[in-house]
């Protein structure tokens, strides 16, 4: 059976581009087609400052909204990555096949190390060798693919190369995973400035619709977005960027071709209405089941319980072959 790994970071609270670019399908199409993982990967928070029970809070907001958008702990596993230590065994191991110049070249770490560099803060070594640890987190579980938005698909192409390089010296090991990025909405752009990504941890929030905004601060923010002065409307990324993404966030809520969609708009403001109207039908029972779920948080650290348990016993032999492997004396 196909094996699936994916995560989302708890820096901030979650997004439509997070729901758009990986959790939907994780809940609609992947948890009931293969073995599925999927974890609130909460190590990767402290890569940038960070305030530790902010941290905690949006760990367990995370969970709760992984459940609410419909991960069934029956069909998957939903753990929390620092709850299971083979991350890091086996990250250490991974930061010893990886080299310096691979890591530079991550285009989040050039950009995160850049906006850390102009406000004046420290850039945390964890910042350089955070991709050691993601391709820790999908080799540990042998998957095959890996869901995540577009802007992710570097660090998967690396988790490939670290797993092959690492096969090839020291024998079979890993299985060489690949990136599924969905076919629309593969990088959700910023309301307010659609050429870079809708992002969590950005300052500005009034172009990121979060998935916990109230129905009315959903449509505000789509209706205020920004577009161009152009007449028509047309579905071109390059040229057009502010357009392009309504009708895909549009597309993506309604499972439709973005491209055939500009062809029935005559004007951006009914576009809007039915991009914001659109959202706020898809984001609803998601908020209503978090609501829920956040009033019975023992459920929820139950089942992060049980999966880290799960996770555990699938990491364990995987992460103890690759320490064989390497060269290091097995503990008897
Ligand atoms: P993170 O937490 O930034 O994002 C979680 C998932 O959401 C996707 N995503 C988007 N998709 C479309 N449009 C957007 N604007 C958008 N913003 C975010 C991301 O591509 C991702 O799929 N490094 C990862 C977390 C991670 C991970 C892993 C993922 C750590 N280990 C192992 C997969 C496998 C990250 O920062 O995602």
């Amino acid at each position: 059976m196909t094996r699936i790994f994916s995560g989302l970071k708890p820096t901030g609270h979650l997004t439509l581009g997070n729901y758009l670019g990986a959790l939907r399908q994780w809940a609609d199409v992947d948890q009931h087609r293969a073995d599925a993982l999927f974890c609130v990967v909460d190590l990767h928070a402290l890569t940038v400052e960070h305030d530790p029970a902010r941290v905690r809070r949006l760990s367990r907001q995370a969970a709760t909204l992984m459940l609410a958008a419909g991960l069934d702990p029956a069909l998957c596993t939903v753990f929390v990555q620092s709850h299971v230590a083979e991350h890091t065994r086996l990250s250490y191991l991974l930061e010893c096949v990886a080299t310096d110049g691979e890591l530079r070249r991550m285009i989040q770490y050039k950009e995160k190390s850049e906006r850390a560099r102009t406000t004046g803060q420290s850039i945390r070594f964890s910042l350089l060798s955070y991709p050691a640890l993601m391709a820790a987190d999908i080799l540990a579980y042998a998957a095959d693919e890996v869901p995540v938005g577009a802007d992710q698909t570097q660090h998967v192409e690396l988790t490939r190369d670290l797993a092959e390089r690492f096969n090839q010296r020291y024998g079979p090991t890993f299985t060489v995973p690949r990136a599924t990025p969905p076919a629309v909405a593969a990088r959700v752009m910023d309301l307010q400035d659609p050429t870079s990504k809708m992002g969590k941890s950005h300052e500005a929030t009034s172009g990121i619709v979060y998935l916990l905004d109230e129905a009315d601060v959903v449509r505000k923010k789509i209706m205020r977005a920004v577009t161009d002065s152009g007449r028509e409307v047309e579905y071109d990324r390059e040229a057009r960027p502010g357009p392009a993404n309504l009708l895909e966030i549009l597309a993506a809520c309604e499972g439709r071709n973005p491209d055939e969609l500009a062809g029935g708009y005559e004007s951006y403001g009914a576009l809007k209405k039915d991009t914001a109207e659109a959202v706020v039908e898809l984001l609803r029972p998601l908020r209503e089941r978090h609501a829920a779920l956040a009033a019975d948080p023992e459920y929820v650290d139950g089942v992060l319980r049980e999966g880290a348990e799960r996770a555990r016993g699938m990491a364990r032999p995987v992460v103890d072959a690759a320490y064989r492997a390497i060269g290091l004396l097995p503990a008897t």
